[in-house]
């Protein structure tokens, strides 16, 4: 098929590589020419574990110039959609709706413009549909449209994308939904063929469930570390219940990065405009806001901030990413900052992104971080599982097990 990818970011870009390992035609737009850039040469602008191999073994049409769409079967909307307080931020996807407009004034052929942003439910028929008619062209008669919203995960997003556990494609009529089964039928996971709404609603629910069962297992550790109980021997005995399962279970410091916090604000946003309060929904994110202070409070219980020298270990929202967004290290950081202390951080990938955001801090070898006055492991790279924490003080976020071995040690749950 012929398939063009509108946003070259974590899923569009990883979107276009797989689909056209799989054979298809690829075109990839985005206005970032400094992406382009390195796309067109192969190398991916950002980290994800087997993405430049990909791009080395594939084709695709790389452009910021949405005429290449024109012949497209399949157009997928891969447009970043952060949120704030107020809710989601739609600004990227009324663009690129504006822009695919315009190409459907002149297309002869009949194609699907097919929604893989994460959006609030509603948005796919209230706000890109009539964007997209304002081409002239009338949705079910000269195009189609789908919500098939993406489930991958970064660090392996290409495996995830490659062997997805389900496929879900919300429908605007079945003739949008027939193309892009043909097109997933390279896939052996079961599809779920469903409204727009519900394919809108399925993504935000999922990662709202798991966020829950993070600040869930967190809250259980605040408990456990009171009453002086290991948080993880209570997990492990929970998670042999396959009712419950063992996996989001690892307590810690809570979770970041571009999806989960975002996605549960957005949620929680519309449900407040539909005068619905979440209060599940809404105590989840309290909690995990409260996670990394906590940190620093375990912290400044051996070591008074002012003037003291901090390591951090780990700046990315999680290993096998260099992606910052929302990360649990900026919290941790702007506090440290305000309270007078001096920060050196390490990050195997992350550094240039935080370096974006502080060029402040001092970024040094993970060696280098065990210099300081006190260390607080932010992120469970493996690589912080062999180092030597002997003689020092360390404020764990994320359970490694040689930490153990530091002069002080704290655990935030255990
Ligand atoms: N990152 C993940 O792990 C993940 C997983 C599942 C779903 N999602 C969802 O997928 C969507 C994309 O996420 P992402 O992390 O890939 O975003 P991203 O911010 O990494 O990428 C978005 C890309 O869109 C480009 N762009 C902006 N405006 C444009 C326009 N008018 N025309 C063309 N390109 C434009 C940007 O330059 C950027 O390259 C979001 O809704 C996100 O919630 C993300």
């Amino acid at each position: 098929m012929k398939i063009s990818i509108i946003g070259a970011g974590y899923v569009g870009l990883v979107s276009a590589a797989c689909l056209a390992k799989l054979g298809n035609e690829v075109t990839i737009i985005d206005i970032d020419e400094e992406r382009l850039h390195a796309i067109r040469n192969r190398v991916s602008p950002m980290y994800e574990d087997g993405l430049d191999e990909l791009l080395g073994q594939v084709h695709l049409e790389v452009s910021a110039d949405y005429q290449k769409i024109l012949p497209s079967d399949v157009i997928f909307m891969c447009l970043g959609t952060p949120s704030d307080e107020s809710g989601i931020i739609l600004v990227y996807i009324k663009e690129a709706a504006k822009e695919i407009a315009d190409i459907l004034k002149t297309k002869q052929d009949y194609c699907v413009v097919a929604v893989k942003s994460t959006v609030i439910p509603g948005a796919t028929e209230e706000l890109i549909i009539p964007i997209l008619e304002t081409s002239g062209r009338k949705v079910g008669d000269d195009f189609g449209v789908c919500m098939s919203p993406e489930f991958l995960s970064e660090g392996k997003a290409i495996k995830d994308f490659m062997n997805p556990a389900r496929i879900i494609i919300g429908q605007y009529d079945s003739k949008s939904g027939d193309t892009l089964c043909g097109l997933y039928s390279a896939f052996k996971a079961p599809i779920m063929r469903t409204s727009l709404k519900a394919a809108e609603m399925i993504k935000l629910a999922s990662n709202a469930f798991l966020a829950t069962k993070i600040s869930y297992i967190n809250e259980i550790g605040n408990i456990c570390k009171k009453l002086g109980i290991d948080t993880y021997e209570v997990a492990k005995g929970m998670g042999f219940d396959e009712r419950i399962g063992n996996r989001f279970l690892n307590a810690g410091i809570g979770f970041g990065g571009s999806c989960l916090p975002k996605d549960l604000r957005m949620l929680v946003a519309k449900a407040k405009e539909i005068q619905y309060e979440p209060e599940i929904l809404e105590a989840v994110l309290q909690l995990n806001a409260t996670l990394a202070l906590n940190m620093v409070n375990l912290l400044k219980k051996h070591v008074p901030l002012k003037g003291a020298v901090i390591g951090l270990l780990g700046l990315a929202f999680k290993p096998g990413t260099d992606d910052v967004r929302d990360s649990q290290a900026i919290k941790i950081t702007e506090v440290l900052i305000r309270e007078g202390a001096t920060v050196k951080a390490y990050d195997p990938l992350a550094v240039t992104n935080f370096n974006k955001l502080y060029p402040q801090i001092q970024y040094v070898t993970k060696e280098e971080v065990l210099n300081s006055d006190a260390i607080l492991i932010v992120t469970e790279w493996g690589e912080f599982n062999n180092l030597d924490y002997r003689g020092k003080v360390v404020i764990d976020g994320r359970r490694v097990a040689k930490a153990r071995e530091a002069r002080i040690y704290e655990g935030v749950c255990w």
